[in-house]
């Protein structure tokens, strides 16, 4: 189901536990297949827990308690808004309702063009740097208020 490049670096993560405790290595394995797949479906939650020796729903216990993986194929950009208290108090709480604004959706909601998935994130621990969104689960934008937001997607829809 995963391809040999995801396998081996599954593989270098297992090294990094004991070998009865592969399930050690779960949040990195699902990481690893969302990766390369762009989201958990079940066929790839059930690969993982048999590579890993671990029961599907434990793997899918991780899987839907962490909102990093994508339970659902996302849109091309997945932005993830910070809203716990100390971004909130630093603008996060506007930041969010501008973008649900400007892309017409809601939390947990992908724009009609496939383009953007709307994602409410936990502290990712930049809290001086609020507003703070996550693009695609890797890259951190900071101080994201109207101005830069309006940016962010004119540069991500010029670039689609
Ligand atoms: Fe938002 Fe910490 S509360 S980054």
């Amino acid at each position: 189901m995963l391809n040999k490049e995801s396998i081996k670096k599954i593989e270098k993560e297992l090294k990094k536990y004991p070998r009865d405790r592969r399930a050690s290595a779960v949040m990195a394995a699902l990481v690893i297949a969302q990766d390369e797949k762009g989201w958990l479906d079940k066929g790839v939650i059930k690969f993982v827990a048999d590579y890993l020796e671990m029961p599907p729903v434990a793997v899918w216990e991780v899987a839907s308690f962490y909102n990093m993986y994508n339970l659902a194929k996302p849109g091309k950009y997945k932005i993830t808004i910070c809203t716990n208290l100390p971004c909130l108090l630093s603008g996060g709480g506007n930041a969010a309702k501008y973008l649900k604004e400007s892309l017409a959706i809601d939390f947990n909601e992908t724009t009609g063009d496939g383009l953007f998935t709307l994602k409410e994130g936990e502290c990712m621990g930049a809290c001086g740097d609020a507003p703070v969104c996550l693009l695609n689960d890797k890259s951190m934008l900071s101080f994201m208020g109207p101005e830069k937001i309006d940016k962010l997607l004119t540069d991500l829809r010029e670039n689609s």
